[in-house]
């Protein structure tokens, strides 16, 4: 065993990051959801993830997970810190509060360790938390995980990105790579503040990755042209590539859609257009979908699925949510089918979550990701998922 490190948020990034470093580690999870801490206490994941089940059940892994501040922070050598920062629509930014609470929290009381922001900032974040905590303790690492496959991501990372240059920092990049499963995986080292961007940056190129295939489908269901074999000839030209080529009904998911408005936010004056055009292309596609659904004129829409992307537990800003508000705005019912939801009603839709019922009752199936279950419904189902990956 070598360092105790505090891991604060269990969610998606927390609980993949505490994993890897609890093989070679001491590693206490803190969160204030009781649920969650009772989870990681019972050798539970609280996010739904193949690699982390297998890990907890299969590992020897050094994990605890607790609500008491002073006992975790006691003694660790490194606090991670993983807690959300959601999208503020009135002041267009991210909402830093719970991330800045945390770091002064960790500082007042643990004198030593060094705090390692994980989740995702505006550009120029922690320099400012420096200047408030008046401490280089803080240092911010972007995590380029998926939901669903966070584990994997963290186990094959495609880079380690360290923004921060202490001997501390060095010695937390060893132990990321200590715990992945490659011999030599690539670290940077770069300030707080390039780190953030990297992070933006990365996120929205992805985003305009999607929002461009997306804009290419809309011009091929316009046109009735087959847009497999259109997007099969443009990726494979090696400059483009294959790959994140496949059309949904948009981007969704917690992280792109809020990270693109940050970084339209962090423009600020800088003269750009292609930034927020990407969250305009998103938006109207949704629209465009929504209008396609409605073109047969159906008298009750069956939404199959809500999550993003097929082995997913999450529906956070999930584009079918968007789609299904626009249909709604259209008076046209809408049933929903989602066994990852206990709850009778989503946006005041029913949900029925035996499937005879709800594919007898639709007179269309909307699936932004196609199944075994529903490709015997043939034209029944509308959907624009062609390469049936995510
Ligand atoms: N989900 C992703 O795919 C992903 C990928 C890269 C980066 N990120 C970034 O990482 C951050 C966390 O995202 P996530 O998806 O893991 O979030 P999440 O919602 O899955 O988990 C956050 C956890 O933090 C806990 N929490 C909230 N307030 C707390 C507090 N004051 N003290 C202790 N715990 C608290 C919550 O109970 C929850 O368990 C965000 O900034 C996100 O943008 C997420």
């Amino acid at each position: 065993m070598k360092y105790k490190i505090t891991v604060v948020g269990a969610g998606y990034v927390g609980m993949s990051v505490a994993v890897l470093l609890a093989q070679h580690n001491e590693v206490v999870l803190l969160d204030v959801d009781k649920e969650r801490i009772g989870l990681v206490n019972s050798n539970k994941s609280t996010v739904r993830d193949v690699d982390i089940e297998r890990f907890l059940d299969d590992k020897n892994l050094h994990i605890s997970a607790t609500d008491d501040a002073v006992f975790a922070y006691k003694n660790a050598s490194f606090v991670i810190v993983a807690t959300p920062t959601n999208y503020d629509p009135e002041t267009t930014k991210f909402d830093t509060s719970l991330v800045d609470s945390v770091c002064k929290d960790a500082i007042s009381n643990n004198a030593e360790a060094l705090i390692i922001i994980k989740s995702t900032l505006p550009i120029g974040h922690t320099a400012y938390l420096q200047e408030l905590l008046g401490t280089k303790r803080v240092i911010f690492s972007p995590e380029f995980l998926r939901e669903g496959k966070s584990l994997h991501d963290n186990l094959y990372p495609s880079r380690i990105i360290i923004g921060g240059h202490c001997d501390l920092a060095v010695t937390f990049s060893g132990l990321l790579s200590q715990g992945s499963e490659l011999d030599n995986p690539a670290i940077l080292f770069m300030d707080p503040t390039e780190a953030e961007a990297v992070k933006l940056f990365a996120n929205t190129y992805l985003a305009m990755r999607v929002a461009f295939f997306n804009e290419l489908d809309s011009f091929t269901l316009s046109n009735g042209l087959d847009a497999e074999s259109i997007i099969k000839g443009v990726s494979l030209d090696p400059r483009i590539g294959p790959g994140y080529n496949n059309p949904s009904f948009g981007y969704g998911g917690y992280c792109l859609p809020k990270d693109t408005k940050q970084l339209v936010a962090s423009f600020s004056s800088i003269p750009q257009h292609l930034i927020s055009a990407i969250v305009a292309s998103n938006d109207t596609r949704i629209t465009f979908i929504a209008d396609e659904i409605l073109k047969d004129k159906p008298k009750c829409v069956g939404i199959y699925r809500l999550v993003m992307k097929a082995g997913s537990d999450n529906f956070r800003s999930s584009a079918v949510e968007f789609v299904i508000q626009r249909l709604l705005s259209s008076n046209v019912k809408v049933i929903v089918y989602e066994p990852d939801l206990n709850n009778k009603e989503f946006l005041a839709c029913k949900v029925i979550n035996n499937f005879e019922d709800f594919e007898s009752q639709a007179d269309v199936i909307v699936a932004n990701r196609k199944t075994s279950e529903i490709e015997k419904l043939g034209n029944k189902v509308f959907s624009r998922d062609i390469f049936g990956n995510n």
